[in-house]
């Protein structure tokens, strides 16, 4: 009986030591925070277990989470859900019920998930975009892109880039009763990497005529040279988010090769003759002294060419749209974007903000007490409700302003 209740208590204390995590004192529901984290933790442990013993890649096992809330297209009285493809790219397509006697507004959205997960099924990316749909009477493509580990770079961005071009055609959005000049691209995470980049890519493609009114970026992840911004530092063990966790993404999104990945761990992977590179992305210069702290700015000291000369992906600015010139950011759209305090690309962010407002783009910069992923915590058991919060506004704007 004695040794029971030891045991017991033990037990306790185990899963007590395993849940619990100091957390900044400004994070709401700090209990419900703790146990997602503990709970994704577990998810990950389970991944790492399953690699060493080679029976699954990390990425397969982490893949659980995205099956478990798939849902199927559901129409219902407001907006018509159907699964199809652009251009052989899998989207899921929402189409407002009500007849409109002006044109529509239309929204492409780009789930996040790091290149290697996700998916415009997931039930939270579906009931957003109903929502999107319903509210602003807007049609919304939500792409289905292909993943890491299966593929890499450009195939992710050469994906959204096809479906953009497809619906971007008069003949297309004269079908879907689209208004060409009320056009907006919006993305979370990796997904805000992939709409940053085609944003950029669709301002300069005499192809194409129609272009967007407005980009939404939600915590986005805008480039792979420095790894140690002071938000990869002191959010390295933040939920949901943590360093190695997108660093291993950034590596997936180029290569399976866990050298990279490795290289990147310790900020290595750019030799320093290429130090220059640093500038469009130099913290110093582009973040708040409030964001800043004490960390000191460094250029890398590595001598390893190898993976640049490899992965050349790591310097396109379609993999790191926060590469680009001033130059090529004049002219970008109206940009609303969404950034978290307690995130490792809370800084990518900021940084994107400051380059855009240098460069004359208008930007409108929501900030949030929080952290990385709030935006999917919609659904029982882990609804917050900064992110009932966070969405409203972002549809409010996104209503006023498309
Ligand atoms: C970064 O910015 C700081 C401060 O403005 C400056 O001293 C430094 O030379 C810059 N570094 C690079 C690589 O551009």
């Amino acid at each position: 009986m004695a040794s029971k209740s030891l045991c017991f208590v033990l037990l306790s204390a185990l899963v007590a030591y395993y849940i619990y995590k100091p957390l900044p004192d400004n994070i709401e529901e700090k209990w419900k925070t703790m146990m997602l984290d503990a709970t994704f933790r577990s998810l990950g442990h389970l991944a790492t277990l399953a690699e060493m013993f080679g029976i699954k890649h990390y990425m397969d096992v982490m893949m659980l989470l995205t099956y478990a809330e798939h849902t199927e297209p559901a129409s219902d009285n407001n907006v018509i859900i159907t699964d199809t493809s652009f251009s052989d790219v899998p989207v899921r397509l929402y189409i407002p019920k009500g007849q409109s006697s002006t044109l529509r507004r239309a929204i492409m959205f780009i789930h996040g998930g790091g290149w290697c997960l996700g998916s415009a099924t997931m039930k939270p990316y579906d009931q957003l975009s109903k929502q999107s749909s319903h509210k602003l009477n807007a049609v919304v493509v939500s792409i289905n892109y292909r993943l890491a580990p299966k593929f890499h770079f450009p195939i992710q961005y050469d994906d959204v880039y096809k479906v953009v071009k497809f619906f971007m055609q008069e003949k297309v959005l004269e079908k879907y009763s689209v208004d060409p000049k009320r056009i907006a691209v919006s993305g979370d995470s990796a997904g805000g990497n992939l709409a940053a980049a085609v944003a950029q890519m669709l301002l300069h493609d005499p192809e194409v005529k129609v272009k967007f009114k407005i980009e939404m970026l939600i915590y986005p992840v805008l480039q792979a040279l420095d790894l140690s911004t002071p938000s990869y530092q002191d959010n390295a063990f933040m939920p949901l988010l943590s360093r190695t966790l997108m660093v291993r993404f950034w590596s997936e999104y180029f290569t399976t090769d866990r050298s990279l990945f490795e290289a990147m761990m310790s900020n290595k992977h750019i030799p320093s003759q290429d130090a220059h590179l640093f500038k469009n992305v130099n913290w110093s210069s582009l973040l708040p002294e409030d964001l800043k702290k004490n960390h000191v700015h460094s250029i890398p000291d590595s001598q390893n060419t190898m993976f640049l000369k490899k992965y050349p992906g790591l310097l396109d600015v379609r993999a790191s749209p926060l590469l680009a010139e001033d130059e090529k950011l004049v002219g970008l759209p109206l940009t609303y974007v969404i950034t978290c305090m307690y995130d490792v690309l809370r800084d990518d962010g900021v940084m994107y903000v400051s380059r855009l407002r240098n460069a004359g783009v208008q930007v409108v910069h929501e900030h949030y007490d929080t952290f990385h992923g709030i935006l999917l915590m919609t659904n029982w058991p882990f609804h917050f409700s900064i992110a009932d919060h966070i969405v409203d506004k972002y549809l409010k704007w996104l209503d006023n302003n498309l």
